[in-house]
């Protein structure tokens, strides 16, 4: 029977990688790299790089995975969403039927955690289900972002007997959760933190781990600026950026 791994590569830093994933890699006869376009060269060679470091024997190939893009225009995001998905699901099928034999382990790198904003986990799910093609599959956890920017700050998430409330920009940019203590934000493309009304501290990291990591902490409105002009700043520079935060209201 075909087997799909699912591992957990870690937010950036090749040395993310568990002995798990290691063990994992070891096993793949045909990686899946996804193919998002020319801005993320970088993290496709992150793939690669980590391949060619830990594998030591194994014969692997690798093949290529387009992403479609998703539409920019929309009324309904989950709905948005959901199209897109459709249209992954499709082309990941196809690759698993044509690119990988009968008794092959095919793998999945994915970044961070694949528990974590990551859709990989629900794409193969449902390609199992259609049933058309059998496949049994595996998931090996990875360090997220979330633990990498806690580890950088050497900060922990929570305050003592509270909670940690993990969110996206596009859902903080409606609003601080109400009853949240301390937030993660991710995904946050428009710098949701800048339009946040009253005090809070903030711990930024972007790159995190990576040669290029770039770390900012303090008061909000203290740092708020310098976060936004970093931001743009590598953006620009690198053509594109992943960045996450905590953010939470002072202690008491
Ligand atoms: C699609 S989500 C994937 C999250 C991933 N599965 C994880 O466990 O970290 C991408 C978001 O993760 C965050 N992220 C991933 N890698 C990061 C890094 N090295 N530094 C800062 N944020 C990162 C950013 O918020 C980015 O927009």
């Amino acid at each position: 029977m075909r087997k799909i791994l699912i591992i957990g590569m870690g937010a950036g830093n090749p040395d993310y990688m568990t002995v798990q994933a290691i063990d994992a890699l070891n096993k793949v006869d045909v990686f899946f790299i996804p193919d998002k376009g020319t801005e993320k060269a970088a993290l496709r060679k992150l793939r690669t790089d980590i391949c060619a470091r830990f594998i030591k024997t194994k014969a692997h190939r690798f093949v290529e995975m387009p992403v479609p893009k998703r539409a920019e225009d929309f009324f309904d995001y989950k709905s948005n969403v959901a199209d897109w998905h459709a249209e992954i699901e499709t082309n990941y099928a196809r690759l698993l039927r044509e690119a990988l034999g009968e008794n092959e382990c095919a793998g999945f790198l994915v970044w961070g955690d694949p528990a974590i904003y990551d859709s990989t986990l629900r794409i193969i799910e449902k390609i199992r289900t259609r049933d058309e093609i059998e496949f049994d599959y595996q998931v090996i956890p990875g360090i997220s972002a979330v633990q990498a920017l806690a580890a950088r700050h050497r900060v922990p998430l929570n305050r003592i007997g509270e909670s940690i409330h993990i969110t996206t920009g596009r859902k903080l940019a409606g609003g601080y959760p109400a009853d949240a203590d301390s937030v993660v934000v991710m995904l946050d493309g428009e710098q949701a933190f800048q339009k946040l009304a009253g005090e809070f501290e903030i711990y930024w990291g972007a790159y995190v781990g990576t040669d290029e990591e770039v770390l900012v902490s303090g008061q909000l409105p203290d740092v708020a600026n310098e976060i936004a002009a970093i931001r743009a700043e590598r953006r620009k520079r690198n053509g594109w950026i992943m960045d996450s935060y905590l953010i939470r209201r002072p202690e008491k």
